[in-house]
């Protein structure tokens, strides 16, 4: 059996998407997927190179070295297309991390930063934590699609005078990679007022084949020059727990004040087996990665095609990237409350709730899909079961 399609059981592991499970949605029998891990082992070239680190025996302070930094901008070359220099790259524990470093060292008390919702829920914690003013900038959905209004997009900058947006491309939850027309178009609009470009890119390397990632810094040295960009292989190659990633920054003034931010909460170390990690991830894993991407598009076609054919209460967004399925539930006629109690008690599954995405996911649920097709299969099975009984 291929990895992708085996179940390794995860419970008892101390998994926050299998062993909170239970607690959480009080029922020991929930099918959970939610949390954005992936229920697939990791390439045997990584698990060999971890093995071979352990065996060693010895944990002590370690240093990302120049071949590190080769890996990294070998990737971004080979898979994006993206030339960087290595001294761009700031290593850092995650990108949430990342993106309070930031916000602290590029914008202050009062300053307004601009999001993109619904969007991961951390987008709107790491501002508001920092006293920070929230602009948003609704995503519009129309006819099953997600875009950007982009006159609205403009004009909170300038009302707000906006120092900072936070981009997420691909986007969590809606799963669209943003297109070179659009990204240029926000970009643009960015330089012409001076706004701050964060791309949180963590899912840039879960793309389906129809989609084709752009890095916003990759567009012109102009934009380069605004922008910080938040990467790493974690979400990739499903490594979150040992905590590895990296910023990518040209700007060497913003690159010093973020990297300031850093030292100054006391953040100059990475994890001794996340580096290890990294290095066999992205120098071994592409063959691991081309099997992981046919098996989620597989999924995510899956997934649609059922709901497609067995229910409208139910419309599967068409995801282009990552592995998180958003699904407008709103044909279903209940309220949203009613609609995780329906999802958690009659469907008996663990979804993430999409009101704690923004407001704009109320009547939505996000579904992750990196997961064995027997558990993708239960968990359409179940939501559909619960559908035919509720109407
Ligand atoms: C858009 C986005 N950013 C960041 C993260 C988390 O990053 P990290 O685990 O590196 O802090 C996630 C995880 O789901 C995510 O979807």
């Amino acid at each position: 059996m291929s990895r992708f399609t085996e179940v390794t059981p995860r419970k008892g592991t101390r998994s926050v998407k299998w062993d909170m499970a239970e607690d959480l949605y009080q029922d020991k029998d929930i099918l959970p997927m939610w949390v954005a891990d992936m229920d697939f082992r990791i390439p045997d070239a990584v698990i060999q190179a971890l093995e071979e680190r352990v065996a060693h025996g010895i944990f002590g302070y370690t240093l990302p070295d120049n071949q590190l930094k080769e890996e990294v901008t070998g990737w971004l070359q080979h898979r994006h297309q993206w030339e960087i220099q290595p001294e761009w790259i700031t290593y850092s524990p995650g990108v949430i991390p990342s993106l309070h470093m930031i916000i602290q060292s590029l914008t202050e008390e009062s300053d307004h930063v601009l999001i993109q919702t619904p969007v991961y829920p951390p987008f709107y914690s790491v501002v508001e934590q920092h006293n920070r003013n929230l602009v948003k900038n609704p995503l519009v959905l129309e006819n099953n699609q997600y875009t950007i209004d982009f006159k609205d997009f403009e004009d909170k900058i300038i009302d707000n005078h906006v120092q900072l947006f936070i981009l997420c491309n691909p986007h969590n939850p809606v799963g669209r990679v943003w297109s070179k027309e659009e990204l240029t178009k926000m970009s643009e609009i960015c330089l012409k007022h001076n706004v701050k470009i964060v791309a949180d890119e963590i899912h840039a390397d879960l793309i389906f084949s129809e989609a084709k990632h752009i890095p916003i810094a990759s567009l012109s040295n102009d934009i380069s020059d605004q922008t910080v960009t938040c990467l790493s292989p974690t979400k990739t190659f499903n490594l979150a727990g040992l905590q590895v990633s990296y910023l990518v920054t040209a700007n060497q003034e913003l690159r010093e004040k973020v990297e300031k931010q850093f030292k100054q909460q006391g953040m100059g170390m990475l994890n001794t087996l996340g580096i290890t990690a990294l290095e066999a991830a992205y120098s071994k894993g592409e063959e691991w990665l081309s099997e992981l991407l046919e098996t989620l598009e597989n999924h995510r076609d899956y997934v649609a095609q059922r709901f497609h054919d067995e229910t409208n209460a139910i419309q599967v967004i068409p995801a282009e990237g990552t592995y998180l399925l958003w699904l407008d539930c709103r044909n279903l006629g209940l309220t949203h409350t009613e609609l995780k109690s329906f999802m958690q008690k009659e469907a008996r599954i663990g979804l993430n709730d999409g009101a704690s995405f923004g407001e704009e996911g109320e009547g939505f649920m996000r579904l992750n899909i990196a997961a064995p097709k027997k558990i993708i299969e239960e968990g359409v099975n179940r939501i559909i079961k619960a559908v035919e009984n509720h109407s």
